[in-house]
């Protein structure tokens, strides 16, 4: 090597150091990470208010009661048959729960990866063994974690500062022109869409096209992946998960400037008469006046009636496709039994199936009920409902 080549290179490398800076999670390992309980004295009304989490209050669509998912919506055994969050899928409750629920959750986990947004310590594996944490028996890095979700995940080892603790994030930010906030990309870390590569089991945010519905289903396909098949129609398909950061994209509240940050950490006065950010990260139906009324003029009953006024209509449009979507399992395989699709109209119909299922899939796990941005919820339903009437044309039509 030529040293002109040497010289830059090491240049290069002390320049990236010094970007990393020293209070980032870069290089820390698992028993370097400061458990919550930690900063218990130093920081009380963070601790303290972060321990809230713990509670389990419902909200009339939401709240962090763990419900269980496929028994209150008994639909979802026929429209996710074949994939695990036909039994087992509880509703997301409060951080603290993180590592526990993951851990106790009955659905196949090929490797450690699958602890990516439950604990600090994957962070500490990641930086202890590269990528290859991910290939880790899900079982052994569970016993090695020992926080849920927790101050390190958002501040690293310092809290005050928010900065980013997950590479899967910084590496699809490469795809990423525009400045994002950081009240937003906090929880962006987690609350998106992903899938795992199937040879690394690596966290993948497949943000090349864009970060919408539309672009991230297109990515998906082009990168050849597939969640699982439908038993009884064959259609392969694709399993969205919590994409509350993309749904928030583009909404009402994104266009005049608001993050997650400003409505789930609101800011709040301690007994002494200062001020700090609540810590406790839930509904924010049940703080309306700390989290909505410095903004709005109504009343906390008016506001919470308006909110709830278009959770609502989510609410029944995403039930009534869902019982559309059942037709179509159940007519589609009724159809396949009898042998009576060409191949073409099975090619089609599988189509239409996996576009619709996305479609809605995106709106029923992602946790506001609509809420985050109602105008997109009812676009991609209203899709979801045409490519369902679609399929079913072709197989009654037959
Ligand atoms: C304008 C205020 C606002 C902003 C901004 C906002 N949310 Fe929400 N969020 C809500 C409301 C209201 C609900 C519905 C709560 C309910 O149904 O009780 C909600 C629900 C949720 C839930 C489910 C909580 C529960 O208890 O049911 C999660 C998770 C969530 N938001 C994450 C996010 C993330 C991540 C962002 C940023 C990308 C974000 N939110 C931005 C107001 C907001
Ligand atoms: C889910 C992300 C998240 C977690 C977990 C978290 N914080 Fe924070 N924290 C924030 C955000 C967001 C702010 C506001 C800072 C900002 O907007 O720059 C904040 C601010 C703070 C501040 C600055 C003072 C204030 O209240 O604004 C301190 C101190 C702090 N957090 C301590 C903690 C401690 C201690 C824990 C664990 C018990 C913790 N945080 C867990 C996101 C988090
Ligand atoms: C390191 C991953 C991670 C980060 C960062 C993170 N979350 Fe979460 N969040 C989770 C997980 C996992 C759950 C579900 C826990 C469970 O159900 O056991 C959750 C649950 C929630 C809930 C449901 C709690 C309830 O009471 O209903 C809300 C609201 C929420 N997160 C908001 C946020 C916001 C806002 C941010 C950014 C400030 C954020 N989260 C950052 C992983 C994360
Ligand atoms: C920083 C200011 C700000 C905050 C904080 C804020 N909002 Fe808004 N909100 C707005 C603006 C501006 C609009 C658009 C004008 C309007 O409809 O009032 C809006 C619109 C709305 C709408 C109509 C949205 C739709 O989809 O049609 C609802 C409902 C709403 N906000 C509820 C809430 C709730 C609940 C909270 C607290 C969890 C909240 N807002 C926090 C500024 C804010």
């Amino acid at each position: 090597m030529r040293k002109g080549a040497l010289v830059s290179i090491i240049l290069i490398l002390s320049l990236l150091a010094v970007a990393c800076g020293d209070d980032g999670p870069e290089g820390v390992e698992v028993d370097d990470i400061l458990p919550a309980a930690h900063w218990e004295e130093e920081y009380p009304d963070q601790y303290e208010t972060y321990m809230l989490n713990l509670e389990m209050e419902g909200t009339t669509f939401g709240g962090s009661e763990p419900i269980d998912y496929p028994e209150e919506y008994p639909y979802l055994q026929t429209l996710y048959a074949g994939n695990g969050f036909a039994n087992d899928y509880i509703r997301a409750r409060g951080h603290p729960y993180s590592l526990e629920d993951v851990i106790h959750i009955d659905r196949p986990k090929p490797g450690a990866s699958c602890l990516s947004c439950k604990t600090p310590e994957y962070v500490g594996l990641l930086n202890e063994h590269g990528s290859e944490a991910a290939t880790m028996d899900f079982h052994e890095a569970a016993e090695i974690a020992v926080s849920p979700v927790s101050c390190f995940d958002c501040h690293g080892n310092e809290p005050g500062e928010i900065l980013i603790t997950r590479t899967h994030l910084e590496d699809a930010l490469e795809n990423v022109e525009e400045e994002m906030a950081m009240g937003n990309l906090v929880c962006a870390q987690c609350h998106v869409e992903y899938f795992l590569d199937s040879d690394t089991l690596e966290v993948v945010l497949p943000w090349e096209n864009g970060i919408n519905a539309w672009d991230i289903e297109e990515a998906t396909i082009e990168r050849g992946h597939v969640d699982w098949v439908h038993p009884q129609t064959g259609t392969e398909l694709l399993k969205v998960q919590h994409p509350e950061f993309e749904t928030y994209m583009g909404s009402i509240h994104d266009r005049v400037g608001v993050t997650c940050v400003d409505c789930h950490l609101p800011e709040m006065e301690n007994d002494e008469g200062d001020i700090f950010h609540s810590h406790h990260v839930t509904s924010p139906l049940k703080y309306v006046e700390a989290s909505c009324l410095g903004c709005h003029q109504e009343t906390e009953e008016e506001l919470i009636a308006r909110t709830e006024a278009i959770q609502e209509d989510v609410y029944v449009k995403k039930n009534e496709i869902a019982e559309l979507l059942v037709d179509l399992v159940e007519e589609f395989e009724e159809a396949l039994e009898a042998d009576e699709l060409t191949d073409e109209d099975i090619e089609e119909a599988r189509l239409y199936h996996q576009r619709a299922m996305w479609r809605w899939d995106f709106v029923f796990v992602e946790n506001s009920t609509g809420f985050h941005n109602s105008e997109f919820a009812h676009t991609i339903l209203d899709e979801a409902r045409d490519y369902t009437e679609q399929a079913l044309e072709i197989i009654r039509n037959r």
